[in-house]
């Protein structure tokens, strides 16, 4: 396994784009592989020629900056274009089939010491790396919407990685300005199930008492937040969040952890084509209505939070710090856990219990009510 200089990124989309653009500003040389010549040429215009022209023209960047950006990324439609790469990113459309491929490809292609890896949202890592020879060199490397601003990277070890693929991982993270925490190969991994829960559950709520205005305003009061979770739901896209939570309910529900069905208030309100109407007030007032859905909403993050800790799929303070750092809460579920206290938490997590959202997770059954310890 050599150092790495050049990284290769499958998918010249949304994240593929912004993953690039990330790792040429950290100095790396990289190479993309669209599905066609034209889609390389419009692929670059649109998101690397055009965006950073603009900079140029606000006087944000100098042109000479420019130029040596984009300079730095160079296009191709074929697979055979990845094979000086020391790293390649996946980020193609999530479909398991194509990725599969895609990885089948790239084994064949790339130096048999190529450390490959996928940003998918949703699919287990060794199952897209069935295919590769010498898995040890694969991993998952989870990047957060938007890729060049939000900070956080999931590092994804599944059974195969190695150490010396895991610490390349953590280096390049680290060279691209990331904060990266280390997490196992679950589904969703692990900031992604904690958020799927919490809307799901709001969501569910929706209807004739409750506009989506007061749920709005109940989960910023609920977790302190200035943009709340229906907000976010509606920069993510509704379509993205509805499909991503039938994932998480398909791995989890019948799980030993449990996972919230999707609601039917979300699939219909993706497809009415319609966001969240947020001006559309007034917000309820009723204290007892807003603590029945911020008692169902904490249960829930509190019960999924304690789940991925017992099923060791992240550190304690590395889901607190995950969760600040790419939904901008100002505390992690574990510290509010902390703060409300553990009979309080263990209340709140039987009310989800109870709601059928999730499964008893071990600590609670065990009346264990010691405090999350934590160090960051
Ligand atoms: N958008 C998000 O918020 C987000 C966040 C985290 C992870 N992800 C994951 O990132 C991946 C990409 O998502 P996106 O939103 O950027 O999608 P996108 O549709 O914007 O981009 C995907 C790109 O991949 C290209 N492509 C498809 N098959 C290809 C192939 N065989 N070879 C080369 N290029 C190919 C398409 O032409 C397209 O340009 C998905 O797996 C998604 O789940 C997305």
């Amino acid at each position: 396994m050599s150092e790495i200089k050049t990284v290769g990124v499958v998918g010249f989309g949304v994240m593929g784009a912004a993953i690039a653009l990330n790792a040429a500003g950290a100095g790396y040389n990289v190479v993309y592989k669209e599905l066609n010549d034209e889609l390389v040429a419009s692929m670059f215009e649109r998101w690397v020629t055009k965006p950073l022209s603009k900079r140029v023209a606000k006087g944000k960047i100098s042109q000479a900056d420019m130029d040596q950006l984009s300079g730095r990324i160079n296009g191709t439609s074929l697979y055979s274009g990845l094979k000086d790469c020391d790293l390649v990113i996946e980020a193609a459309i999530e479909k398991m089939d194509l990725k599969i491929e895609v990885f089948t490809e790239l084994s064949k292609a790339c130096r048999k010491d190529a450390i490959l890896v996928s940003n998918t949202s949703t699919f287990l890592i060794e199952k897209l790396m069935a295919k590769v020879e010498n898995p040890s060199r694969t991993a998952g490397l989870h990047y957060f919407f938007p890729a060049n601003i939000n900070r956080l990277v999931e590092v994804i070890r599944q059974k195969e990685t190695s150490d010396a693929t895991y610490a390349a991982l953590m280096e390049f993270a680290q060279k691209n300005r990331k904060v990266a925490i280390t997490v196992k190969d679950f589904p969703g991994f692990a900031v992604n199930p904690v958020f799927i829960a919490s809307y799901v559950v709001l969501d569910s709520f929706y209807g004739d008492n409750l506009n989506a205005a007061s749920l709005e305003s109940i989960s910023q009061e609920a977790l302190g937040l200035k943009f709340g979770i229906m907000w976010v739901q509606n920069g993510a896209g509704l379509g993205t969040c509805y499909h991503a939570g039938v994932s998480m309910a398909e791995y989890l529900r019948d799980n030993d952890t449990g996972y919230p069905a999707m609601c039917d208030q979300l699939k219909q309100q993706f497809e009415s084509g319609q966001l969240w109407d947020l001006e559309g007030g007034p917000i309820t007032e009723d204290q007892a209505v807003r603590n029945e859905v911020k008692d169902r909403l904490l249960g829930a993050i509190f019960a999924i939070s304690t789940h991925l800790i017992e099923h060791q799929v992240v550190s304690p303070d590395d889901l607190e710090l995950g969760i600040i750092t790419s939904l901008a809460w100002p505390k992690g579920p574990l510290a509010l856990m902390n703060e409300l206290g553990m009979t309080e938490s263990a209340r709140l997590i039987k009310v989800a219990v109870a709601a059928g959202d999730f499964k008893l997770p071990k600590k609670f059954a065990d009346n264990d009510l010691t405090p999350w310890e934590l160090n960051k």
